[in-house]
């Protein structure tokens, strides 16, 4: 292929040679076609560091890889609110990729955590589709710079582990434009990957793998994706089904099932060979990009340090009673409490575990940064009687792998009782007691969280793990992570509680767009901390919030600048988090109180002031009207808050939007109140009814009692009842038949 153009290439293909062009040749590689110069391509997990499995390794896929940088996992990375660093860390990755020959890498995995159980959460980022857009976005960016494709995944609706392969997520369509699709949306209008990853799923009764609307209208036609669409491993159920919907390439082949029943469906005439064509052309294009990537040499040390920076940046400072930075001194006594001192855990089981270069330990650490403080350790339960022997204590609890893992979901939210009881324990001894939290996914605090002085999330945070949490418990780092989920006080105010994780092959969305925050605000339910908290050892004040409108809904070009200043009124150097959300408080549609639509980070050195801007578009105000078929910003009051998270608002204001009513399109079957809602629909109405001697309209239009009464049924529906004045005349007036 090196000396054609893509499309000599194409046309000097046979069929045959076309289809095994679109399935795998083994686990990890595509097909070469030699005779014209095309060679395989090595695709890789995964999101947060390589999983390269050496060439003699065991082609399923399971076993051990090469050593590679472990980064934060995404639910830590997330909590970065950085796409900066973002950005870097999958630089970082791309580069590895070049060092390792791979084309690429099976990553971001940017599904939404509709509920805390699902297993595969510590792959995901957040709970909100903006940040998960976000941080995706940054990850597939980083990674391309380097000329190594990225794989956005699991497209779409895979929220859980239970039942994954063959689970149909049913889902209405407004939940999926507003929650589940738009962080791919924003990833492939943006960031362009060069491939996406289908799920194993079924999404409202069709294989994610054969699902022409999401793969083919939305993906392709609506956001214009122009890469390969690759199969999760083992997605396909039948290859010409999916071909012909959208999908690509089949991981892992079925070889000689797969290749052959393409061939005899394009002979036979079911398969168009347009269709075959097209995925041809986007493989070649594929191995295209991929033929612009250099070999690389990366550097270990650079990219711990990296792995190290990112992973305090994500860790989240839930609460801080002044414990917090420890101070370094000869008199200071700091006890290490938990297995996870001494042997930290960093990542999550399953496909996107990595080798790790090295493994930091917080022992030591922690002794390197406080070298003149007496640091001692202690594994377990007699951990109490040696906390009356310090001066603080700093107990390192969490999940074990088994709780958590791609594969399975949990079925609770509590800690191991040992380490609760542990942490009841260490409390009541009276010394001051740090909590630092080792999980992928949210675990509940409630139970403990008022005895102790200060808890610390850590997440999955990489290889790094302890060096970072060393970093923030010293105060060498500012803590600045914020939640990308919430932590709630029990498992049963999540929203999804009684639909998690469905039963008979099927799961309901039932909660539709209610999914974490904007489920547990819409129900005022207490959490322990909100999506979006996050402490610093300075403090923000936040001030002067202004909002400017320009142009307009019926124009098509609204715009909104939203500015406020953040003065860092503290004494330290540190990073806020600022989060914009918007409210629709009246609409046609049950609406959330408040959705993120906009958020920046920002270093403010202490006693410095930054102005923080903000563009609002009409999506930001938008829903997904189901009616209309399109998204729908309805004119009205709308109430703009910036806080430093989803419950700590500091500034409020409440906009106008001008534009005409949306109104709904008039068919045989809307209700008397609603022809009577549209203004166009009412004057139509009247005119056709009439009005009697005294100019009073007629019938049913001159009694608004009676209209408020019966005015659900459709207008059709009116003509059998007597005095109304709706008659068929009247109904054929206004609804003419086709
Ligand atoms: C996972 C994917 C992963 C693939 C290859 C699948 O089981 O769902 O996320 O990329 O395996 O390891």
């Amino acid at each position: 292929m090196a000396n054609e153009t893509t499309s000599e290439t194409l046309a000097a293909l046979s069929i045959e040679q076309k289809a095994a062009l679109c399935i795998g040749s083994d686990f990890w590689h595509t097909t070469a076609v030699p005779e014209h110069n095309i060679e395989a391509l090595l695709v890789t997990d995964g999101p947060h560091g390589l999983r390269r499995q050496p060439d003699d390794g065991d082609h399923v896929g399971i076993g051990g890889s090469l050593p590679a940088t472990c980064f934060p996992t995404a639910s830590a990375l997330g909590s970065s609110w950085d796409p900066a660093l973002v950005r870097e860390v999958g630089q970082a990755i791309g580069v590895e990729a070049r060092a390792q020959g791979v084309a690429v890498v099976l990553g971001p995995g940017v599904n939404i955590k509709r509920s805390p159980l699902c297993g595969r959460n510590f792959e995901y980022v957040s709970e909100d589709p903006h940040v998960a857009g976000r941080i995706g976005a940054a990850l597939v960016e980083g990674i391309q710079s380097q000329q190594v494709g990225g794989s956005v995944k699991h497209f779409a609706a895979n929220n859980q582990e239970t039942d994954r392969i063959r689970v149909s997520a049913e889902v209405d369509e407004r939940t999926l434009r507003e929650i589940y699709l738009p962080a791919f949306e924003y990833i492939i209008t943006t960031a362009r990957p060069w491939t996406v990853m289908c799920s194993y799923n079924k999404l409202n009764g069709t294989y994610a793998s054969q699902h022409r609307w999401l793969l083919t209208d939305v993906l392709r036609d609506e956001w214009g994706f122009d890469g390969v669409v690759v199969s999760d491993w083992g997605a396909v159920h039948d290859r010409v089904g999916a071909l012909a919907a959208g999908l690509d390439l089949e991981m892992p082949p079925n070889l000689g099932v797969s290749d052959r029943a393409v061939v005899e469906a394009v002979r036979s005439g079911q398969l168009d060979i347009a269709a075959l064509d097209r995925t041809s052309a986007r493989m070649l294009a594929l191995l295209e990009r991929s033929r612009q990537r250099q070999p690389a040499e990366s550097d270990a040390a650079a990219h711990h340090a990296l792995a190290r920076r990112a992973a305090a940046e994500s860790i989240v400072l839930l609460k801080n009673e002044g414990v917090l930075p420890l101070v370094d001194d000869a008199e200071l006594r700091v006890l290490l409490v938990g297995e996870f001192a001494r042997t930290m855990r960093f990542q999550g089981a399953g496909s996107s575990q990595v080798n790790p270069t090295r493994i930091d330990v917080l022992l030591d650490e922690l002794a390197s940064l406080l070298p003149s403080s007496r640091i001692t350790f202690a594994p377990d339960a007699d951990a109490a009687e040696s906390a009356l022997h310090a001066d603080v204590v700093v107990a390192c609890i969490g999940l074990s792998p088994e709780d958590e893992s791609e594969g399975y979901d949990r079925t609770h939210i509590d800690l191991p009782v040992a380490q609760v009881e542990l942490v009841h324990a260490l409390a009541a001894t009276g010394r001051p007691v740090v909590v630092a939290l080792i999980n992928g996914s949210a675990v509940r605090v409630s139970d403990w969280a008022d005895e102790v002085d200060a808890i610390v999330e850590c997440w999955l945070a990489g290889q790094a793990t302890a060096g970072a949490l060393a970093d923030i418990l010293s105060g060498q780092i500012n803590p600045s992570g914020k939640l990308t989920e919430t932590i709630p006080r029990r498992l049963a105010d999540n929203s999804a509680y009684l639909n998690f994780p469905g039963e008979q092959g099927h799961v309901r969305y039932g909660e539709g767009v209610f999914v974490g925050y904007r489920g547990y605000d819409a129900q005022q339910v207490d959490v322990s901390y909100p999506f979006g908290h996050g402490l610093s050892y300075t403090d923000f004040d936040y001030a002067d919030l202004s909002v400017d409108l320009a142009g307009s809904v019926t124009d098509g070009d609204l715009r909104i600048t939203v500015s406020c200043t953040v003065t860092n009124a503290g004494d330290r150097i540190g990073a806020e988090v600022v989060q914009l959300y918007v409210g629709d408080p009246v609409a046609s549609v049950a609406r959330p109180p408040r959705e993120l639509r906009a958020f920046r980070k920002l270093q403010v050195a202490p006693g410095r002031a930054e102005r923080v801007e903000f563009r609002l578009v009409e999506r930001d105000l938008s829903f997904w009207s189901s009616s209309h078929g399109r998204w729908l910003a309805e004119p009205g009051q709308f109430v703009i808050e910036v806080g430093a998270s989803s419950r700590d608002i500091r500034l409020r204001t409440v906009i106008d939007l001008d534009g005409p009513p949306a109104g709904l399109p008039l068919t045989d079957s809307s209700t008397l109140l609603e022809w009577l809602a549209d203004p166009v629909g009412r004057e139509r109405l009247h005119a056709a009814v009439g009005v009697d001697a005294n100019g009073r309209p007629n019938g049913i239009l001159g009694q608004p009692a009676m209209a408020a009464m019966i005015g659900n049924f459709p207008l059709p529906s009116l003509v059998v009842f007597p005095g109304l004045g709706i008659t068929h005349d009247v109904v054929e007036s206004l609804l003419p038949r086709q």
